[in-house]
């Protein structure tokens, strides 16, 4: 095993989809095989912009982990873990708060465009909390002293703020974190069903791991084709079309090509290409859903991994504090 550590995590703000599957999910599956993992949920993190919604965030959790186990994610090889069950990290927020500057922080391009988009939730004045949750997030990430952290482009500047305090807090306090690297998804961001470059809850244009088949048909047979195409026999052009889009995700390299050559032709109906996508959707993710019945229905397994991974993650967490506080000369009565 790689001297490596990865740390990764989301905000349990709703169930996960597609984009979420095909951009970090899958990628995290294969991941755990070649390193040491570490997964957090970050109901804390949640917390910044839904203060005033706790029942969310905390049902949320649950849904959020059902979401990592029915993709493959495997508590035997990766330590899943809520962050506020990790007190070190709250603390550690505090430490490095006096090695972050307020103007740095509201020059983050993540937090800033985040706080244009949350007018609603802050008005005028955005929170303490929120503002500062990039410090938090450089918590989460040293106090696992996690070294890779697999993410979206939204979190290279939350990363590289992250290694900044790494570098101040070791120009004071001598040689002590290690500088974590962010490991970019290869694969690029996808598309809504009416595509839209961005999927998410608020659009109302994504599928769900969990959704069901008739979900799955629903949202399918509503997503955005060709608008040029009148009748069966206009010929079409795929590559503005949503349901080709996606049959490039979800269907075999041969029926991607007899969809593209049909319908560049006018012999393929866009009915019968859309049942036929939610068709092969449905069967990918069918053991998907299956293991969400499976876990759904055995709620003590899933209480027993978030308990061990917890566990295992707060005895990490403290032995690195313990360094941590050694460093800061706050090592008293040791
Ligand atoms: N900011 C991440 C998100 O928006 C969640 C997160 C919290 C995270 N702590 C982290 C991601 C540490 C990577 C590393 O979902
Ligand atoms: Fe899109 Fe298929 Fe209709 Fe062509 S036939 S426009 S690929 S839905």
């Amino acid at each position: 095993m790689d001297k490596n550590r990865i740390l990764t995590g989301d905000r349990p703000t709703g169930r996960l989809h597609i984009g979420h599957y095909f951009g970090s999910l899958k990628n995290r599956v294969k991941l755990q095989d070649e390193y040491d993992t570490y997964i957090l949920i970050a109901d804390v993190q949640a917390l910044t912009d839904n203060f005033s919604n706790p029942e969310k965030v905390r049902k949320n959790v649950r849904e959020v982990l059902i979401d990592y186990l029915s993709v493959g994610i495997d508590p035997k090889k990766t330590t899943i873990y809520l962050q506020s069950m990790v007190p070190e990290t709250a603390e550690l927020t505090v430490f490095y708060s006096n090695l972050v500057t307020i103007a740095r922080l509201e020059r983050n391009p993540t937090v800033k465009t985040e706080i244009a988009q949350k007018r609603e939730v802050f008005g005028e004045s955005v929170t303490y909390g929120f503002l500062g949750y990039p410090v938090s997030q450089a918590a989460d990430i040293t106090i696992m002293d996690g070294t890779i952290v697999p993410a979206g482009e939204d979190q290279e500047p939350l990363i590289e703020q992250c290694r900044e305090i790494v570098r101040k807090f070791n120009s004071i306090y001598g040689d002590v974190l290690r500088e974590p690297q962010i490991l970019l998804s290869k694969e690029k961001r996808i598309k809504g069903l009416d595509g839209n470059e961005k999927m998410g809850k608020s659009l109302g244009n994504a599928i769900y791991i969990s959704d069901s088949p008739e979900e799955i048909t629903k949202k399918v047979m509503s997503a955005v084709t060709d608008p040029n195409r009148i009748t069966k026999e206009t010929k079409g052009d795929p590559d503005v079309c949503m349901v080709s889009y996606y049959h490039n995700l979800f269907s075999t390299p041969e029926e991607c090509k007899t969809v593209c050559e049909e319908c560049r032709a006018g012999k393929r109906g866009c009915v019968a290409c859309k049942k036929q996508l939610a068709n092969n959707i449905i069967e990918y993710l069918k053991p998907m859903r299956e293991k969400r019945a499976y876990y759904e229905a055995h709620p003590e397994i899933l209480d027993k991994i978030l308990i061990e991974g917890t566990k295992k993650a707060k005895e990490e967490a403290k032995k690195n504090m313990k360094r941590i506080k050694k460093a800061m000369k706050l090592d008293y009565f040791e």
